[in-house]
């Protein structure tokens, strides 16, 4: 029998250990659908605390000595809690072992030596995927996400005699890893890299273009998103680089954890519930009405968001829907943290309108899988949206998603059938597309039971996306030496 496929998946942050968006719950769950798919899968993560913390019975594999400004550089193999899924963690005390985010530091201020702290991720994947680190595990396949693991792909092209392939994915082109031109030496690569068709990128360093010009394939986490990252209104400035590598760029939909994310066997609601019996969701909603003081009505559209509260995600265009939105009877729970003036807004939103607008300025998974529960609705109103993943959650609780015609809300949400899609990204468009949510709710009971169901019968897991990495990685290797 043919050996497995060997895959390295590379990155910054994994659920339940460090996370702060959608890619951890990606590089958590993406590993088990491509080993259940027949891969032989491993990941690299840098020796945050809590993935020291976290990591199963790590032991020590090699000393790496000093780099990257750090005196001591130990590689470590452990399992996931969890999946048990092997995983390498980069233990780097100077560089990683801090409190605060991984790339930012706990008042939101960019940590000054990220450069050296993922120039040493993305080095020490290039040396497990030269054999060099790990001569007992030799992956076919390097698959880097985001610009934090991007220089895998650089430093792999860099060491001619790497047999393995690297995948490159972008998760959001508007976080791009750019640091002072002159911190360049600091990577120890040679000079002919730091040209414009290399890593510079108008005058500073770029990690995104490490994966952008390196890899051997780039994926998108939506065909939509592909498309949109191609034209100058959603490239970065960087739409020139996507449209040279037009053949090598594939869109694939994000899968959601269909354990994790399961309203018949959450922990985290109220009542549990299933599409053969809706019943619970009524629970749910009730408690969470009560839990956020919203006011016990049953003909209110409860319209929830769970976001990250950033530009890209229009909270902006909801607050100022929000006066309109109580006028037409609805309510509006959000939680979210981020910028600080939208945090504000928020809070005095809750306070304009007590009992039909809340507001929860935190970050709390339980909470958040209590809010896609217990809501009618969830609304995405984002100005751009890579893939998405509250809008699948909605889907997978019935919660009918409300969502800007972009990216991959674009691709998950059919107008009318699964849920409402809209166009402008103004208050005026994102009101009309609730208050046609809401007129189906009240008006056309049968129909909108439709819509929620359409949605919880749809196969959202990673299965399908597997599938579809598993015949990109295959279609990277000679054909001579494809293992199965
Ligand atoms: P992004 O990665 O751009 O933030 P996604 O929709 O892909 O957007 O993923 C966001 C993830 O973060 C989801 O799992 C969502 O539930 C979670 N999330 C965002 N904000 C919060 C919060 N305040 N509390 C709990 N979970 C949150
Ligand atoms: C990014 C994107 C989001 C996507 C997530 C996981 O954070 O902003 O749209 O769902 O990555 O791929």
């Amino acid at each position: 029998m043919a050996a497995a496929l060997k895959v390295l998946q590379v990155a910054a942050e994994v659920f339940p250990l460090v996370k702060t968006g959608g890619l951890a719950d990606v590089v958590a769950a993406l590993p088990p659908a491509l080993a259940a798919a027949g891969a032989d899968v491993r990941l690299v993560l840098p020796g945050l605390p809590a993935i020291l913390d976290g990591v199963l019975s790590a032991r020590h594999v090699l000393d790496v000595g000093p780099c990257f400004g750090a005196l001591r550089v130990s590689l470590l193999l452990g399992r996931m809690p969890g999946t048990g899924l092997p995983v390498y963690v980069i233990d780097a005390p100077h560089l990683y072992r801090r409190g605060g985010g991984p790339y930012q530091d706990s008042l939101g201020r960019e940590w000054p030596d990220n450069l050296q702290r993922y120039g040493l991720l993305g080095w020490l994947a290039a040396r497990i995927a030269s054999g060099d680190a790990d001569p007992a595990w030799v992956p076919d396949i390097v698959h880097a996400h985001d610009w934090h693991a991007a220089m895998a792909c650089t430093y792999m092209a860099d060491h001619v005699p790497t047999a393995a392939k690297s995948v490159y994915t972008i998760h959001n082109l508007a976080y791009q890893g750019l640091f002072p031109h002159d911190d360049w030496a600091l990577l120890g690569l040679s000079s002919r890299y730091m040209v414009p068709s290399g890593l510079e990128f108008h005058g500073q360093l770029s990690f995104m273009k490490a994966g952008l010009k390196f890899a051997h394939r780039i994926t998108t986490v939506s065909p939509n998103y592909a498309h949109e990252i191609a034209t100058p209104e959603f490239g970065c400035g960087l739409d020139g680089v996507i449209r040279g590598r037009v053949n090598d760029v594939l869109g694939i939909v994000n899968g959601i954890d269909t354990e994790v994310w399961n309203p018949a066997a959450d922990d985290a609601i109220a009542h549990r519930y299933d599409l053969n019996q809706l019943a619970g969701k009524r629970e749910c909603r009730h408690a969470l009405q009560d839990e956020w003081k919203l006011q016990r009505d049953d003909q209110a559209l409860l319209v929830v968001v769970v976001s990250r509260l950033t530009g890209q995600k229009g909270i902006d265009l909801l607050l100022e829907a929000v006066p309109g939105l109580v006028a037409d009877g609805m309510q509006v729970a959000v939680q979210g943290t981020g910028d600080a003036a939208l945090e504000t807004a928020l809070r005095r939103a809750e306070q304009a309108h007590p009992g039909r607008v809340a507001a929860h300025l935190g970050y709390d998974e339980p909470r958040a899988h209590a809010l896609v529960a217990g809501a009618d609705v969830i609304a995405v109103p984002s100005r751009f949206e890579p893939c998405g993943l509250t809008q699948l959650y909605g889907l997978r609780y019935g919660t009918v998603p409300v969502v800007r015609r972009s990216g991959g809300l674009a691709d998950t949400v059919v107008d009318d059938q699964t849920g409402f899609v809209f166009d402008a990204a103004n208050a005026g468009a994102l009101r009309h597309a609730l208050n046609r949510a809401a007129a189906m709710r009240s008006t056309q009971p049968a129909k909108w039971q439709k819509l929620m169901l359409a949605g919880m019968e749809q196969d959202l897991s990673w299965r399908l996306p597997a599938a579809r990495y598993m015949d990109l990685y295959r279609a990277l290797i000679p054909a001579q030496s494809v293992p199965t």
